[in-house]
């Protein structure tokens, strides 16, 4: 079994004024709210027991929206992340929802184009250690950036300024019950946050990590300009 982790916290500074009342999560993409094509993604692909990860500031609007998740045929969870420290610290808060389960998690700003549903699936096959899903992208420096030698990856690094290739690891990551310890053990970055990369390169030194090539095109709306553009691809697709 496969329980969901949506993280959608942050303050969203890169759209401000926008976000400066609400989440970036609640702002329209499509027809909806961004955080229902998370749900959504999850939900059409299996998954029914969700926990959304928020600040304090939003967790009732979140809540005003979604509700327990009824309208989406699925449970919805909450729980607060009370400072904003990174998304490996969002996704510690997750320990006890997750109840030693597999977990697919998701950052509640990235945008899919076509389902995720094979990616869960390759996940569910693969039973163990974590996977990442990738994507060839223009700005490589925007994102965690996988150096694969050989098909394998043998090092993530963080919105590095000459990444050593243009595959970004997108935010979709699958995720067995040790990722809890790992995350214990990490230290903050230079920025002072924990970084998924961080856990994801432990996964890579235990050689436990394994991956798979995003087809679709897909969007971090965490910019104005991007966020202009995930409105466009889902408009678009449903013309
Ligand atoms: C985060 C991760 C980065 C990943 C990206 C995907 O960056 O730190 O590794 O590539 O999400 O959207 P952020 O957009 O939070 O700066």
């Amino acid at each position: 079994m496969l329980k969901g982790v949506i993280l959608a916290g942050g303050l969203g500074t890169r759209l401000y004024p926008s976000t400066k009342n609400t989440s970036k999560h609640l702002l329209p993409v499509g027809d909806e709210p961004m955080i229902c094509h998370s749900i959504k993604q999850l939900t059409s692909s299996g998954i029914n027991d969700i926990l959304i990860v928020t600040n304090p500031l939003h967790v009732e609007d979140f809540k005003d929206v979604l509700g327990d998740g009824e309208q989406f045929g699925c449970q919805i969870d909450y729980q607060v992340q009370n400072e904003a420290k990174g998304i490996a610290h969002a996704l510690s808060l997750a320990e006890d929802f997750a109840e030693k389960h597999n977990i697919v998690v998701l950052l509640g700003d990235n945008i899919f184009e076509t389902t995720i549903r094979t990616h869960i699936e390759d996940y569910l096959k693969q039973r163990n250690g974590a996977r990442v899903v990738l994507k060839q992208v223009k700005d490589p420096e925007r994102y965690g950036v996988a150096n694969i030698v050989d098909d394998k990856i043998t090092l993530i690094e963080e919105k590095p300024p000459n990444p050593h290739s243009d595959y970004a690891v997108i935010g979709l990551y699958f995720y067995d019950s040790t990722v809890f310890d790992i995350i214990r053990t990490i230290k903050p970055s230079s920025r002072g946050e924990f970084e998924i990369t961080t856990v994801n390169n432990v996964y890579v030194r235990r050689e436990e990590l394994e991956y798979s090539i995003l087809q679709g095109e897909w969007v971090d709306a965490g910019t104005h300009e991007s966020l202009a553009i995930a409105n466009k691809m889902l408009l678009s697709r449903k013309e």
